[in-house]
């Protein structure tokens, strides 16, 4: 009997013989897991429609034990033994011990049939390679329902992804209250939308109630929510609501179409800085995690460079392009969040035209345009995520090259690619390979607009990054997971998740 994990463990060791019990084993063990005990109960209850029995002999029993490792990966360890007396899970900590029952609840999702659980004896032993294992979302360009979002957590925990990465703004859509700018929500939350014209224009945000109510059950599952709004540049929705904030004064609307577009805030007026300040304090109220994610990407410098403010601006600095505007926008936001005590991330357009200004060396940066992004901000002292798109890690580019796969333009992003995805480049020395904090992957939304749609470009794509994120180096082996997905599409059918199955390769 195989087990078929995903991701695959760090150390798994079969015994003789095999767990069994008619329906679910009780959950119990030391006080301190109390939350991850239940919520395992929970998932389990509402995955295979019956409650595990209670607690006791013969049941799964949680223990707090010395950490397995040092710091953060020892707090995600756990060890996992199975006998046919029952089963044991230790941690030193409540991440481990719910990393180590999101492993059970595999192989109980996998091991059930006809009212019995079949699992065979072993011990596995475990712990992450990366610390950062992430799946960003994108909820402007289509705006997912908080009850779909939970699912979405639920299910990626049980891979063990520990980062979901809220992209909260852009162009079509602002998704969550400033009080002292209500037009966000009036105006930045509403577009005109072409692909139902028929559709009222309706406001698409997040209450502070259903954000905090959605960090609060990742963090449950141990997951850290990190807020990106989008700045400078990818801010229409911003500019529809305040349009004094970009360089022409507008008229600008929520855009319904995609792509780049040339109105960003205008880097010469510093009224932009009381609506970020306004907008850093809320995701401060809002966010426990120590990071806010400010964008970067994609700013053109057209409308800085002929607007009269932005010009002066520019003097006034000595600068010599329009780029290092967006420089100096970036060291300005980061000190915003530094008086707010939170730590800046942002995508690798950040890094271009610093020779002059620096940036402060806590910004963490994501490379998204390839891996070049994570080499060169490495090599400077930043820590780094990565989530190249050309390597694996954009979920919305075709799972194939097929005409009937959904996709954004051309490209493609095979399962194949996704697993092979190295977030530690040969080039890094050992010191800017320790800077590499793990990666991610990104789902950006033109075209989803339906959360199966959302669904069936994650999975298995993100099952195949959680392994490398998670699994060691050493044990990558595309094969392998390749013959361990089948089992595990069906816990994913349980789960009700639609799943790609075309070719992988
Ligand atoms: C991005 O994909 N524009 C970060
Ligand atoms: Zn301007």
């Amino acid at each position: 009997m195989r087990i078929d994990l995903i991701p695959q463990p760090v150390y798994l060791e079969y015994r003789e013989g095999f767990f069994q019990s008619t329906g679910l084993p009780g959950i119990g063990g030391d006080e301190v897991f109390q939350g991850e005990m239940a919520l395992a109960a929970e998932q389990l209850h509402r995955d295979l429609g019956l409650p595990p029995g209670p607690p006791g002999k013969g049941g799964v029993v949680c223990r707090e034990l010395p950490p397995l490792r040092e710091g953060e990966q020892g707090k995600e360890a756990y060890r996992l033994t199975v006998t046919g007396g029952g089963i044991t899970l230790e941690a030193s900590a409540g991440a481990g011990i719910y990393h180590g029952l999101q492993t059970l609840r595999q192989l109980i999702l996998s091991g059930y049939e006809d009212n019995t659980l079949t699992i065979p004896c072993l011990t596995i032993t475990d712990y992450p390679r990366f610390s950062w294992r992430g799946c960003m979302l994108d909820v402007s360009r289509h705006f997912y329902t908080p009850s779909f979002i939970k699912k979405l957590l639920d299910v990626l925990s049980l891979h063990h992804i520990n980062v979901f990465h809220w992209h909260l703004t852009d162009d079509q859509g602002w998704r969550f209250p400033v009080a002292a700018y209500p037009e966000l929500i009036e105006i930045g939350s509403k577009r005109r939308d072409t692909r139902n014209p028929r559709e009222p224009q309706v406001k698409q945000f997040y209450t502070p109630v259903e954000i905090r109510e959605l960090v609060a059950y990742a963090e449950a599952r141990h997951i850290m929510v990190v807020p990106e709004v989008d700045l400078p540049g990818h801010t229409k929705a911003v500019l529809a609501a305040y349009p004094d904030l970009g360089c022409t004064g507008g008229p600008y609307e929520v855009d319904d179409r995609h792509g780049i577009f040339s109105d960003v805030l205008c880097a010469g007026n510093d009224r932009i800085f009381d609506l970020v300040g306004a907008v850093f304090d809320t995701l401060a109220e809002l966010f426990p995690a120590p990071y806010v994610h400010i964008g970067g990407d994609e700013v053109p410098v057209s409308r800085w460079e002929a607007c009269p403010k932005c010009r002066r601006r520019l003097a006034e600095l000595g600068f010599e392009r329009a780029r290092q505007l967006q420089a100096w926008l970036t060291v300005r936001f980061a000190q915003m969040l530094k008086s707010r005590s939170k730590i800046p991330l942002g995508w690798d357009e950040v890094l271009e035209d610093t020779e002059q200004l620096g940036l402060p060396e806590e910004l963490v940066v994501m490379s998204w345009r390839g891996q070049e992004g994570g080499l060169k901000a490495s090599a400077a002292g930043h820590r780094v995520v990565m989530a190249p798109s050309s390597d694996g890690c954009y979920l919305d580019y075709r799972h194939y090259d097929l005409p009937e796969e959904p996709g954004l333009g051309s490209r493609i992003t095979r399962v194949y690619d996704a697993y092979m995805t190295n977030p530690v480049l040969p080039e890094m020395t050992a010191g800017e390979a320790a800077l590499v904090l793990g990666g991610q992957g990104n789902l950006w939304s033109e075209l989803l607009y339906a959360d199966r749609w959302a669904e069936y470009m994650l999975f298995p794509r993100i099952c195949a990054l959680a392994e490398t994120f998670w699994s060691p180096r050493e044990s990558k082996d595309f094969a392998s997971f390749a013959r361990r997905l089948p089992v595990h599409q069906k816990r994913l059918d349980i789960l009700n998740i639609l799943s790609y199955r075309g070719p992988l390769q």
